[in-house]
């Protein structure tokens, strides 16, 4: 039997049991945004580094940063000679409360209809188990694997890994490797297998308006004070040109232009109109004219508000004036877009619509460039073939809207190429209630990271 086989067939039989040790990670309420879940961060690093060491990886430890602390594991019994796999994923989870609107616990993982529910299933613990589960299928069996394996495990991703980009740079002769791989985006349906090429960056940015000194009564002054809030929202009716293009000048000027064979290819994938007013409930779509929707989704940049704060949101009616306003936006961007440099434009563009009866201020939060991986890089065929013998047909290429900060620094502080094998699907739920992952995706996810770690040593 061929190496990947006996592995293959070892993850077979131990589907159930797999299954099991991933609802042991999924009940850890590992949220990172929350100083309340601290210790619950640190449980979930001691039990996947404990998990590393207990499949058969030479060391896994959890190592300090700034923030929450990375897992870090690697098996080296490949050799010196040997391709060397950096492996990325992320156990920090989104929050999660019964309250969002969930059918049951987010932190006690059930199984319906052939999905798990639980915070964190399909972002990012599943798919991050699914390669810690491809290694054990080999060290279990033929006790090697095909190639050198680092693992890179992060606390951080769900709050703009901040203190990753520090880790990496102080550890870069530990994290060499020839290919970085990771599973944390999503393809369209489960039979339709794809590997995303390009990933959006962020710019996630807060307007401050103030008004008055402090609240005032909306009688006494209501008609002769600008209302902040109105006024907020007046500065963010500016935000888009009538065919919801981005009015902020200059906003586009460094978007790499799309080529007719880009867009066909991204055709073929388009999202539909129908499929979309399903899995959301809204009753149309809305973007960009002169975009696909799978154009809008991914290829083209936006500009979101996110959160809106202002007055009285308690219950019942206060008949008060707020004295600010605040809203929280941030711009998704697309290759070869700079952060830092959106950032200026929104923030010189706010300044100039203000009206001169409030004041404004504009703070980036945090930020992330844009990611994008040539399709035709000879690493790029490993993942193909891996794909094509996990689900027997050929994927297809792909973009996402969503963002992972740090695809960008490993290219630029470890000069490693990155390949996008997510196994999550679009549908899953990620960040909302009922997050959820699909079984029969655990399971092919794991023969194709197995079939994977064979293509790569190739
Ligand atoms: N896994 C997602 C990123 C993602 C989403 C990739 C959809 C492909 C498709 C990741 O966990 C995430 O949520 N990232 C944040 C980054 C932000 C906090 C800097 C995002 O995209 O909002
Ligand atoms: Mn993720
Ligand atoms: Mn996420």
């Amino acid at each position: 039997m061929a190496v990947a086989d006996q592995a293959r067939e070892y993850a077979r039989q131990h589907a159930a049991e797999f299954q099991e040790q991933l609802y042991t990670l999924l009940r850890i309420p590992s949220v990172s945004t929350d100083p309340q879940h601290k210790q619950d961060m640190l449980r979930a690093a001691e039990w996947l580094a404990a998990e590393m060491r207990r499949v058969g990886l030479d060391k896994a430890e959890v190592l300090p940063t700034g923030g929450h602390p990375v897992v870090y594991g690697e098996w080296l019994g490949a050799g010196e000679n040997a391709t060397t796999v950096l492996i990325y994923g992320h156990y920090d989870v989104q929050p999660a409360e019964m309250a969002d609107g969930w059918s049951s616990d987010p932190f006690e993982p059930e199984e319906r209809d052939g999905f798990i529910y639980a915070r964190g299933s399909s972002d990012d613990k599943g798919q991050a188990f699914i390669h810690i589960k491809a290694l054990e299928s080999y060290l279990q069996t033929t006790g090697k694997a095909p190639v050198n394996v680092k693992l890179l495990i992060e606390g951080e991703e769900e709050i703009g890994s901040e203190n990753l980009t520090n880790f990496i740079q102080a550890n870069t002769e530990r994290l060499k490797a020839d290919v970085c791989v990771i599973s944390d985006s999503g393809m369209p349906a489960i039979d339709q297998p794809s590997i995303v090429y390009a990933l959006r960056g962020l710019s996630y940015m807060e307007i401050h308006v103030r008004g008055s000194k402090q609240d005032l009564h909306s009688g006494g002054y209501g008609g002769i004070v600008h209302n902040p809030a109105l006024a907020l929202a007046q500065i963010i009716s500016k935000f888009h040109n009538p065919d919801n293009s981005i009015a902020v000048p200059g906003f586009y000027d460094d978007v790499l232009p799309l080529s007719d064979e880009e867009r066909a290819e991204l055709l073929k994938n388009d999202i539909r109109e129908t499929t979309l007013r399903e899995i959301t409930g809204v009753t149309q779509s809305w973007g960009e004219e002169g975009y696909t929707l799978r154009e809008r989704q991914s290829a083209r940049p936006t500009l979101e508000v996110n959160g809106l704060y202002s007055g009285f949101t308690g219950e019942g009616a206060k008949t008060v004036l707020p004295a600010k306003a605040m809203a929280k936006i941030s711009c998704r961007l697309v290759a070869n877009q700079k952060p830092e440099r959106i950032y200026e434009l929104v923030r010189d563009y706010v300044a100039q619509i203000t009206p001169p009866t409030v004041t404004s201020e504009v703070r980036l939060l945090n930020q992330g460039d844009p990611a994008i991986v040539d399709i035709h890089a000879p690493e790029m065929q490993a993942a193909v073939a891996a794909y094509e013998r996990g689900w027997g047909i050929k994927p297809i290429f792909m973009r996402e809207g969503g963002s992972i900060p740090v695809v960008a620094d490993f290219r630029r502080e470890l000069g490693v190429p990155v390949l996008l094998m997510g196994f999550g699907l679009s549908a899953d739920g990620a960040h909302g209630p009922d997050e959820h992952f699909s079984v029969e995706m655990f399971r092919r996810g794991i023969q194709t990271a197995i079939c994977f770690l064979e293509e790569a040593g190739r």
